[in-house]
């Protein structure tokens, strides 16, 4: 099968790229696409939030090294047909280490090809770091689009174009196929002005670049982590649970 890639970015900590990694991956899953969620974060929330231990000789970094394959770092979860390469601290020593390389920019892409090649997978969603570098522009750079999670506040457009300006430069230079799948507005408060207002203001400027389903601010969605699940065995009629399905259905459509 086709193998779509898609990178959740956005260079700030705190919108909900984990959350939307976790439940839409496993979103996925339950619909019968199988799937692969990368931990590209060093704080591994991906990985413990699915209930995983961060083994130092099974993550991304080994990977990312050219030390190990990434078919022998994949790990299965509760979830059926959700499988998932953890993270770990050390991913930030990586990234200095892979600096050094000629390949720098390339690291994932090359160690995702023999796996997309295979036809394993219907998607394959990285979960990035709260930051624009290297491992990011990697994520970017093996992707086929990227999803940006941005959480309804002021200065969320000042934030986006700071992203967009990242999106056009790995276009020129290391991935010219990577395009915007999509804004999806996290921790969506109906009960405030704000949130519609910068709905509004950020739809106005991005039409079709925007998801039409948007997350609610949902108290399972944070408690679920902690037990090691996703919102779908975690409280399956939550608001949440709701939300990331109807995101799947998006998801699909658009990938
Ligand atoms: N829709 C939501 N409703 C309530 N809490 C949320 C929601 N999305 C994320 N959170 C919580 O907000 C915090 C940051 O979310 P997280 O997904 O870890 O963001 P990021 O990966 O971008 O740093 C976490 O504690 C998470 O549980
Ligand atoms: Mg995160």
């Amino acid at each position: 099968m086709n193998t779509h890639v898609t990178a959740i970015t956005n260079q700030k900590g705190g919108v909900g790229k984990t959350t939307t990694s976790i439940n839409l991956a496993a979103a996925l899953a339950q619909k019968g696409k199988k799937t692969l969620l990368i931990d590209l974060d060093p704080q591994a929330n991906a990985t413990s939030g699915l209930g995983l231990n961060k083994l130092s000789d099974q993550s991304i970094y080994p990977v990312l090294l050219g030390e190990q394959k990434l078919v022998d770092v994949i790990q299965e979860t509760e979830v059926p047909k959700l499988h998932v390469v953890s993270s770990e601290l050390d991913l930030a020593g990586a990234e200095i280490e892979i600096a050094r390389m000629d390949s720098y920019l390339t690291r994932l892409k090359e160690s995702l090809d023999p796996v997309i090649a295979a036809g394993t997978y219907a998607y394959i969603i990285l979960d990035c770091p709260p930051s624009l570098g290297l491992i990011t522009l990697n994520a970017l750079t093996a992707a086929h689009s990227l999803l940006v999670p941005l959480q309804c506040e002021y200065y969320a457009l000042e934030g986006l174009s700071v992203i967009m300006d990242m999106v056009i430069k790995v276009q020129e230079s290391s991935n010219p196929k990577i395009r915007l799948d999509g804004i999806l507005f996290t921790m969506f408060d109906n009960r405030t002005n704000l949130s519609k207002d910068v709905v509004e203001e950020v739809r106005n400027h991005f039409q079709d670049g925007l998801y039409e389903t948007v997350i609610p601010r949902n108290v399972r969605l944070s408690e679920a982590p902690s037990h090691g699940e996703s919102i779908f065995t975690y409280a399956p009629a939550s608001r949440g649970a709701n939300a990331y399905r109807d995101l799947a259905k998006e998801y699909i459509r658009r990938n």
